[in-house]
């Protein structure tokens, strides 16, 4: 069984996916990580030297290569991941996936976006006073994709311990 977290930028999808793993005993892996170990270079520089479209184009390939691999683990996307190249039909088609959509809402995407944006290029260079606005666009635009995971949790106000119980509730 392979269990994907899906979720916008700063919801949590790795601090909650590398719990999860440890709880269940199987691996994790982060998608945006195992994107950079592949290429050789950060998101950071993927995005400066080679383009949003490259990205998108590897980060399409590598998804499937790890959908392939026939093991067991926790996967945690990158926040646009389920937005782009049909990624959320081809996690669908999947009998041994289980997704599940952390929902956090515009409030707690904003304040943890404002702490934590250097390594993140779609928001790096906005304001504080442009991040709620961007974020409540984004997010809407989004949405969409992310509500076709088989599962939805919300995380807001809920401690780690709390979300990772959820998850593994689901699971039995
Ligand atoms: C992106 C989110 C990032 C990373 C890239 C693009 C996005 O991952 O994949 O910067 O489009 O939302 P995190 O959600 O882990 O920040």
């Amino acid at each position: 069984m392979k269990i994907i977290l899906l979720g916008y930028m700063a919801s949590g999808k790795s601090t909650i996916g590398k719990q999860l793993a440890a709880t269940l005993l199987i691996p994790f892996v982060d998608l945006d990580n195992y994107i950079e170990e592949c290429e050789g270079k950060s998101i950071k520089k993927i995005f400066e030297e080679e383009g949003e479209i490259y990205f998108r184009n590897k980060e399409h390939e590598y998804l499937k290569e790890l959908l392939n691999k026939n093991e067991d683990f926790v996967l945690s996307l990158g926040g646009g991941t389920p937005c782009y190249a049909g990624n959320i039909d081809v996690i669908n088609s999947y009998t041994n996936v289980i997704s599940v959509y952390l929902r956090a809402n515009i409030g707690t995407l904003v304040n943890r976006l404002e702490l934590d944006r250097v390594n993140r290029p779609l928001v790096a260079s906005l304001t504080n006073e442009q991040l709620t606005e961007y974020i409540a666009k984004h997010l809407f635009e989004r949405q969409f994709y992310y509500n076709q995971a088989k599962n939805v949790i919300t995380i807001d106000s809920k401690s780690m311990e709390d979300i990772v119980d959820e998850i593994n509730s689901l699971l039995s």
